[in-house]
Order: structure tokens, then sequence, then C-alpha cells
């Protein structure tokens, strides 16, 4: 009994633990190109200055910290229903803070 369920939890590890083992490091290139793709347009047109990347450096912009980044994320992509997968919002949450608002 007890071997054929340590296979089973082993042949899961092999399917699932690999492709997702790449994601444990964000990938910073992919969430500039989401940024670019899914998120730049719409926040050019909404600041009104026709640059994307202002948002994030306004002076009066709502994001403080790491969580208030994850939650803002989390809004623009649940709200305008950008369908990012969670692995998509963790990279272009991490662009985000490295690029702009330099969390530690
Ligand atoms: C259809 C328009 C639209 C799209 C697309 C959009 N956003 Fe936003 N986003 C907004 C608006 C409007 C605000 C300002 C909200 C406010 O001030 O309450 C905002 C604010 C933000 C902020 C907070 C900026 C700050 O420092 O104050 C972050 C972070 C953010 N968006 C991330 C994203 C990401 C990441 C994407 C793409 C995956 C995205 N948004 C896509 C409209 C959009």
């Amino acid at each position: 009994m007890k071997l054929p369920s340590l296979l089973r939890f082993l042949s899961l590890v092999l399917l699932f633990g690999a492709p997702f083992s790449g994601h444990a490091i964000a990938d910073l290139a992919n969430g500039k190109k989401i940024d670019e793709q899914k998120c730049y347009a719409c926040h050019a047109k909404k600041t009104g200055f026709g640059n994307g990347d202002m948002i994030y450096t306004r002076s009066d912009g709502k994001v403080k910290n790491l969580e208030n980044l994850k939650s803002m994320v989390a809004r623009c992509n649940a709200e305008l229903r950008l369908e990012l997968f969670p692995e998509d919002e963790a990279d272009v949450t991490a662009f985000l803070s490295k690029q702009f608002y330099k969390f530690k």
C-alpha cells in the first residue's frame, strides 16, 4: 500500500513540479512584456500624459509598498478581465517593483 502511493506522489511532482519550478524566480522579461502589451496603453490614456510609465511614478500614487502593488495589479487584472495567470501577475508585479517602485 505504501509504495504505490509514493510512486503516485512522485509522478505528480514530476508532472506538475517541473513546469512551475521555472517560475520560482520571477521572470522580469515576461513582466515587462505584459506591461507593454496589456497595461501601458490604458495607463497612458488614463493619466493624460501619453506615457504609461508615469502612473507608476506619479507623486500621488496609490502604491506605497509591495502589498499595495500586488493588490493594484490584482485589481487591474480582475476588473479589466485581462485574464493574467497567477505567475504572469507575479512577473509583472516583480517587474514594476524593480523598475519603478524599487521596493526592497
Ligand atoms: C483599461 C485600463 C487599464 C488597464 C488595461 C490596466 N490598468 Fe492599471 N490602472 C488603471 C487605472 C484607471 C488606474 C488608476 C486607479 C486609481 O487611481 O484608483 C490604474 C492603476 C494601476 C496601478 C497603481 C499605480 C500607482 O502607483 O498609483 C498599478 C500598479 C496598475 N494599475 C497595474 C496594472 C497592470 C500590471 C496592468 C496590466 C496587467 C494594468 N494595470 C492594466 C487602468 C488600467
